[in-house]
């Protein structure tokens, strides 16, 4: 069964790796799948993203990275996918993912939304924490894979 993992990415970090490594274990392919949103700023473009993805997940031979433009599930009829993975952090996490797994259900009722549960040491961990540490000079590289740390340091230097 292929999963698709939708977000942002903008950038990975090791709560999103954390799923996408138990994600790979539970389904046959997983594709992580980067939403390029006109309508955000983002701090890496959808090319740097899918860069810092493959290379941290390339020790995972069912992972691919790709981008998509418009709805997901659309994206994931594209794909064959019928699952779409999340993961819940926290309980304000829910009230937004059920409304996504909901809105998604309307549009497609092919596909299924498959929620884990963070691993609890990166339960208060978002990218915008990152980003927000990282431009304060604070220390990433806890958080994020090493090459993204890179990328981030690079950014702000
Ligand atoms: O990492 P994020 O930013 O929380 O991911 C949000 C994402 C990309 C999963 C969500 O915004 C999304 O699916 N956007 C695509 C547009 C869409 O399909 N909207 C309908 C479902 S709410």
């Amino acid at each position: 069964m292929i999963a698709i993992y939708p977000g942002s990415f903008d950038p990975i970090t090791l709560g999103h790796l954390d799923l996408i490594e138990r994600g790979s274990r539970l389904f046959d392919q997983v594709i992580v799948a980067v939403l390029s949103n006109p309508s955000k700023q983002p701090l890496f473009t959808v090319e740097q993203r899918l860069e810092q993805i493959r290379y941290s997940t390339q020790h995972l031979t069912n992972v691919e990275a790709d981008s998509f433009q418009g709805l997901t599930v659309e994206y994931a009829k594209q794909r064959q996918a019928k699952v779409l993975l999340r993961g819940l952090r926290v309980l304000s996490d829910f009230e937004m993912e059920l409304q996504m797994a909901h809105t998604n259900q309307t549009l497609w009722d092919g596909i299924e939304t498959v929620f884990l549960a963070t691993t609890k040491e990166y339960s208060f961990l978002s990218s915008s924490i990152v980003k927000e540490i990282a431009r304060f000079g604070g220390k990433i590289s806890h958080l994020v894979p090493e090459n993204v740390a890179r990328d981030i340091y690079l950014y702000y230097s």
